[in-house]
């Protein structure tokens, strides 16, 4: 049996070191050294010892976690070991948010609990709905997620008892609950429309259409194939393990602030056009690519530097098709056979296939992600493009209270205090301002 470690010769010193090697499930996937185990290679008794230096943490682990499992080479995205495709196809976005919150496929007790415990915290506290008239009537629906999720700890001190399960638990029901409320309402409010209150007779997705879109029926009725599309994007976009957004989550939560702070901060982190903000993004460089004949025209800007991103295009992790991509790609036919097809759905066609015989996108391993078709989906849906990362935002609130809680029962965790190279001037003294 080999020895699973390096040995380390620092050939400053001639010294050699033995750095054990750890594995998480797949031995190919996934195996690591303490970063701490480096500080002991010194050259001298006062050296600080090595650091590793990641910027943007391309290839820095920082949590071991059972939430969602990603192979970027083989383009696999699995939920607590169930493929995307599978849940896609047989899973419902609430069932999917169960799994991974408990780790567990729900049975049908199990099932209807948690879909009692979601349905009845989407009201929120009336104030709320002050706080959010406030907002400019065109303010980003993001800008007011970020607000009022966070205004929600004000309305929960109770949130702060981030130790006890029981309390966890109920505010993982209320997020739940509540943050598609609050997006409906802040949706309603940039189009001077009444809000509309929860229907908890509805599924989860079809209460959250019927907050957006019900008129002056008695009862909404949301169509059946929209609503089902739209309950697979939300499976779609769940969890993507360490992405951005899920590790300022995983920030915030590591100095015990409450869970609303941390899924506010989370949101705004999302919200970066090269993260969340992306799917809102393809659909402005659509737009104004316009027509398939000026796609060769836009690439030539893309490969010059002119056009800075591609925009749905590239991953850190996937260098290959995006396993989200391939199943936005068919649910759009399912959409567009209720809403007609989105004119910009040529353009998006010929992108891609211009891009991927195209070896300035080959050699660096950009494929389409998750946002490239999404976004075409939810404009079809009459979604306007500020609402597609807020749209984000509400399916990946599983995936970020997943990740809070793996988080605060890890024994391993504690506070995010990244080190630094300092690269600054030497000490010096102070200079008078006539002498300088
Ligand atoms: C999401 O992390 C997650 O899991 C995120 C996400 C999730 O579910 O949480 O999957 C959701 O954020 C999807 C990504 C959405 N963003 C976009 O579509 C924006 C466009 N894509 C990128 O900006 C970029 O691809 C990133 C941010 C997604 C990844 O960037 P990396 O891994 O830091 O790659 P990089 O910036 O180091 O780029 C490597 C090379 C560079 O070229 P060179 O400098 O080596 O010549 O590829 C180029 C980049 O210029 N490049 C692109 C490109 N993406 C990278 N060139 C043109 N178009 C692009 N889209």
């Amino acid at each position: 049996m080999k020895t699973q470690s390096l040995t380390i010769t620092d050939n400053r010193t001639g010294k050699s070191y033995e750095i054990p090697i750890q594995y998480g499930t797949y031995p190919d996937y996934g195996a690591s050294i303490s970063a701490l185990d480096l500080r002991k290679i010194k050259v001298s008794a006062q050296d600080f010892g090595l650091l590793t230096y990641d910027p943007g943490y391309t290839n820095t682990a920082s949590c071991k976690s059972s939430v969602t499992f990603l192979d970027g080479e083989k383009g696999i995205l699995r939920y607590r070991g169930y493929s995307i495709e599978q849940l896609a196809e047989n899973s419902t976005y609430l069932e999917t948010a169960y799994l991974l919150l408990n780790g567990e496929l729900p049975n049908q007790t199990q099932l209807a609990g948690w879909h009692e415990d979601v349905l009845e915290h989407t009201f929120v506290h009336e104030n709320i709905k002050k706080l959010i008239d406030g907002f400019h009537h065109k303010a980003h629906p993001m800008g007011t997620l970020v607000g009022t999720v966070g205004a929600l700890s004000t309305f929960y001190p109770d949130a702060k008892n981030i130790h006890e399960t029981d309390c966890r638990d109920r505010q993982i029901w209320r997020l739940m609950a509540k943050m598609p409320t609050l997006a409906a309402f802040a949706y309603r409010h940039s189009l001077g429309l009444p809000y509309v209150y929860p229907d908890q007779s509805l599924s989860y997705v079809g209460n959250f259409m019927n907050m957006l879109w019900k008129k002056s029926e008695l009862q909404y009725q949301p169509n059946p194939i929209l609503e089902k599309a739209l309950d697979v994007l939300f499976i779609l976009h769940a969890d993507h393990e360490q992405n951005c957004s899920t590790s300022v989550m995983r920030a915030v939560a590591s100095s015990y602030s409450d869970p609303f702070s941390a899924t506010s901060s989370a949101i705004a982190a999302l919200y970066g056009p090269l993260h969340g903000g992306a799917n809102e993004a393809v659909l402005h460089m659509l737009a104004e690519i316009g027509s398939v004949d000026r796609v060769p025209e836009f690439i030539k800007t893309v490969k010059s530097g002119e056009v800075s991103r591609l925009m749905g295009f590239g991953h850190r992790v996937y260098k290959h098709y995006d396993p989200r991509a391939t199943i936005c790609k068919k649910l759009a036919n399912d959409v567009f056979s209720v809403t007609g097809v989105n004119p910009l759905l040529a353009v998006a066609l010929e992108l891609e296939r211009v891009a991927l015989q195209d070896d300035y996108f080959i050699s660096r391993n950009l494929y389409p992600n998750v946002d490239f078709y999404s976004g075409l989906i939810y404009q079809a849906m009459g979604f306007p493009v500020g609402m597609f990362p807020v749209l984000f935002a509400i399916a990946r609130n599983a995936g970020w209270l997943a990740q809070w809680k793996e988080f605060l029962l890890d024994p391993d965790q504690k506070i995010a205090r990244p080190r630094q190279i300092y690269c600054g001037d030497q000490a010096r003294d102070y200079i008078a301002v006539d002498n300088r």
